[in-house]
């Protein structure tokens, strides 16, 4: 019998990245290669790469570092790099780390099964050509960083589990004046409405309950092929069997009073909206070229407590962008206090090259960047301490999908239970919820009555049991 080539996949980044990696899993698995977990058992590792900030590349950089010490070793090793840095860096990567065999941008992920081929045998490499014509596949060529005419390859997310990511809108040209996006991930292109559905039914038939629905700035999808975010929804809604509905990001110049009141109208759609405001200061608000103002974040806010009673407002936050002073950053606690947000995702400013702010004056001492980081973050802390707190005695739907990794009686799906064990879910706010049970199982949801909280997760029982 013919052994498998072994692949293993890293992912660094985002939802969207973790999409892409589900994408290209298959790939390999249909161009032959068994996926393992133990990176040490592959021949062939691809990293999925991000850019955001300097922290995330540094990782990826290291990482590259010791695949590329093993390669000299062993040289039974092939190594690709996909994602936003080998987007943004190209050959650049290979020339700092030759060992690389394959980097492939973020816009040709669909030409990878033929990139593949092409780099297992090189005697093939005439045959191959590039959809666009200005990246025509050259013979021993290494970096792919053009752009296909079509945005994923004709293969389908075929896995099993109970939440999934469906990308729907890929890149952004919103280019605040901070961010690496736009240029890593290109101008906003939606995928076709009838791919995604098939794409989702085919997730609820081999068991998926949630599916949450992602784009760097979602609320623009469909604006380049002439449709509606809304109408997507709507169709997406109506598959039967699929419980849960998720989205993300959504920008907060483009949510409307408007679409806030067709929410309610789909049951699936959960009540959690992750609206990154990134600076409770107008001036910095203006300087990063976000297209709102605090006032109006504060009314898009109203509007969602107005029609859910109890939604999950989660946000991101920048500290330290360049020129904030000791106000600006004082009106950003007090935005973050005034709101009470679920949770926030809080990040230092990362210069990043290309982009305006990194030329910006007035670039703040790393020093100052902690501490304001860290006190947001005390302070968010005891935010969703208190949030979470008042939930205690309320009852709240959750779609348990994981064993708690902490108890040790075994569970599969479907398996009859004997003991009492412990399983993770989350609620229709996302939050996630521990619970003991004799007779509940993974896939199942239902009914908790929250007993305790700490500020990351609750704890609760079933009402039924
Ligand atoms: N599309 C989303 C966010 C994508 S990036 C939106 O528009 O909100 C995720 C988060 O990373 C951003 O919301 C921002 O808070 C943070 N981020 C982006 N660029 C950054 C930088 N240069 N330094 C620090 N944080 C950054
Ligand atoms: Fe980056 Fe702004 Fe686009 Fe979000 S909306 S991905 S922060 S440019
Ligand atoms: Fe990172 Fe690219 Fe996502 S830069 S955050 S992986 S879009």
């Amino acid at each position: 019998m013919i052994q498998k080539k072994m692949a293993h996949i890293i992912t660094y980044g985002c939802q969207m990245n973790k999409y892409d990696s589900d994408v290209i899993s298959r790939i390999l698995e249909e161009s032959g290669y068994e996926l393992t977990d133990d990176e040490k058992c592959a021949s062939l590792v691809l990293i999925n790469t991000c850019s955001i900030r300097k922290h995330a590349e540094d990782k990826v950089l290291s990482k590259l570092g010791e695949l590329s010490n093993r390669k000299k070793d062993t040289h039974d090793l092939r190594i690709i790099v996909s994602g936003c840095m080998a987007q943004r860096l190209g050959n650049k990567l290979v020339h700092r780390f030759p060992e690389i065999d394959i980097v492939v941008g973020t816009g040709m992920i669909a030409e990878l099964p033929n990139i593949l081929k092409g780099n297992d045998n090189p005697i093939n490499l005439p045959l191959l050509r590039g959809t666009n014509p200005l990246t025509p596949f050259n013979k021993g060529e290494k970096v792919y960083t053009g752009e296909s005419s079509c945005l994923y390859p004709e293969t389908h997310i075929n896995k099993r589990g109970l939440k999934s990511y469906v990308s729907v809108i890929l890149g952004c040209d919103n280019y605040c004046s901070y961010c690496i996006v736009p240029y890593v991930r290109g101008k906003p292109r939606s995928r076709k409405p009838v791919e995604i559905i098939r794409e989702i039914e085919l997730l609820v038939k081999t068991g998926h309950k949630e599916i949450t629905l992602l784009g760097q700035n979602i609320l623009a999808y469909g604006r380049d092929i002439n449709e509606s975010f809304v109408r997507l929804l709507r169709d997406i809604h109506s598959i039967d069997g699929l419980m849960r509905i998720r989205f993300l990001t959504s920008h907060p110049r483009d949510i409307t009073k408007d679409l806030i009141d067709v929410f309610p109208e789909l049951p699936k759609v959960c009540e959690h909206f992750h609206l990154p405001v990134q600076s409770g200061s107008d001036r910095v608000l203006r300087l990063m070229g976000r297209g709102y103002t605090v006032d109006h974040y504060n009314r898009i806010v109203e509007e969602i407590r107005r029609v859910y009673p109890c939604p999950s407002i989660t946000t991101d936050l920048i500290v330290g962008f360049p020129g904030e002073t000791v106000d600006d950053f004082e009106d950003t606690m007090k935005l973050v206090k005034e709101i009470g947000f679920d949770t926030a995702f809080c990040f230092k400013y990362s210069p990043r090259e290309g982009t305006p702010a990194c030329k910006f004056h007035d670039q703040l001492p790393e020093e100052e960047k902690a501490r304001r980081l860290k006190e947001l973050l005390d302070v968010q802390k005891a935010i969703s301490l208190q949030i979470n707190q008042a939930l205690i005695g309320s009852v709240q739907e959750v779609l348990f999908d994981e064993k708690n990794p902490k108890d040790g009686a075994p569970l599969a799906e479907g398996a009859s239970l004997t003991n009492e064990c412990s399983l993770l879910g989350r609620t229709r706010g996302d939050k996630v919820v521990v619970v003991s049970t004799k007779t509940h199982r993974i896939g199942d949801i239902g009914m908790v009555s929250i007993t305790e909280a700490n500020n990351w997760s609750l704890k609760g029982v079933f009402v039924d049991e």
